[in-house]
């Protein structure tokens, strides 16, 4: 009897050190949340961009928009007076998304405008006069605004947000002063210098918030340089991604290269065993409920359940520790 319990007390501490290594590991695991990239094909396009039937699958374009199988997508071609859009046939099913889009504005001459935008709006295919789609849409509108009207010291080209809910219009004449949640400028994101083609994306976590970042500088090719961060923006129930581009008196050309778009899975911490894509619903970002911008709430929430599971281990540790070293102690002292 006495030498069994003799190794058990070590055995039972070297359990408890297991034991408490494996909850620490999994501390560090719920900490750094684990983000699955889903790729979203009806929200993604490349070239040849067309099927054998001349037709696309999953987008619609109008108005001025032409295709060039082998090369790009044009929504205005550098002349006046022209406007074009594409548009998703299917709405956006992901919570949480990341669209990056590679693109060409480019022409002759000096003067070059007006510019192009990115939609996820209720409303689809309507042309319209806020970079060739329709004003007073529901969702969201990031503008790639080539050309400054009126908006005094601000540089351009100018990258911006609005959120519309169906009755504000447009602030045109300021270039969306009035409207814009935030922005950024990017001088070079125009034009065919290096890099050739130009870089934008959007990063959307239903319940925290909207990231935009660009790639287009000389020096830096590949790198992303982030024009703005948003806290929570509510979307329509039903959005549809699109994008569209006008030309006025100056003109462009709009060239759309290609559309990545991903779903943002967030991964259930692994604590909780319950990996939610197995019944087909996308995990929710970081549930933040009813509270103001916060991306570290949740992670916090995280490390305050853990900190009180590791208190409770910590005793575990303790009182079997104690137990295992009086056992030990006891079976030695009954050897001699
Ligand atoms: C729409 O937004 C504008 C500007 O933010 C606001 O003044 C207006 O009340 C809103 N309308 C509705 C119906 O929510």
């Amino acid at each position: 009897m006495m030498p069994s319990l003799a190794s058990l007390g070590p055995a039972l501490l070297l359990w408890l050190l297991t034991a408490c290594l494996g909850a620490h590991a999994a501390i560090q695991a719920e900490n750094d949340y684990n983000i699955r990239k889903i790729p979203l094909r009806s929200q993604s396009f490349q070239a040849p961009y067309l099927d054998s039937d001349m037709q696309s699958r999953y987008f619609e374009f109008g108005e001025d928009t032409i295709v060039r199988a082998d090369q790009y997508i044009r929504l205005t071609s550098d002349r006046q007076g022209q406007m074009g859009w594409l548009f998703a046939r299917m709405p956006m099913t992901a919570n949480n998304w990341q669209v990056e889009v590679e693109f060409k504005i480019h022409g002759q001459g000096h003067l070059h405008g007006d510019g192009m935008a990115i939609w996820l709006t209720e409303e689809r295919a309507q042309a319209g006069k806020v970079f060739g789609s329709r004003d007073n849409f529901n969702g969201l509108g990031v503008f790639v605004d080539t050309y400054k009207n009126q908006r005094p010291g601000t540089v351009f080209p100018y990258v911006m947000a609005m959120m519309g809910n169906s009755s504000v219009s447009y602030d045109k004449d300021h270039d969306g002063k009035e409207n814009e949640i935030a922005g950024c400028s990017a001088r070079g994101i125009r034009g065919d210098e290096d890099p050739p083609t130009k870089k934008i994306r959007l990063t959307y976590y239903q319940e925290t918030s909207l990231k935009v970042e660009l790639q287009y500088k000389k020096d830096s090719p590949d790198e992303w340089t982030e024009c703005f961060e948003t806290g929570p923006l509510k979307l329509p129930q039903t959005a549809y991604l699109g994008f569209s581009a006008e030309t006025g008196e100056l003109s462009d050309n709009h060239d759309l290269i290609s559309v990545t778009s991903h779903n943002l899975h967030v991964r259930s911490p692994p604590n909780t065993g319950a990996d939610k894509s197995k019944d087909g619903k996308p995990a929710q970002a970081p549930k933040v409920q009813s509270k103001p911008y916060n991306p570290g709430g949740d992670k916090e929430r995280g490390s305050w359940r853990w900190f009180f599971l590791k208190i409770v281990l910590f005793g575990i540790v303790c009182v079997g520790g104690y137990v295992g070293w009086t056992m030990y102690r006891a079976s030695r002292r009954s050897r001699f």
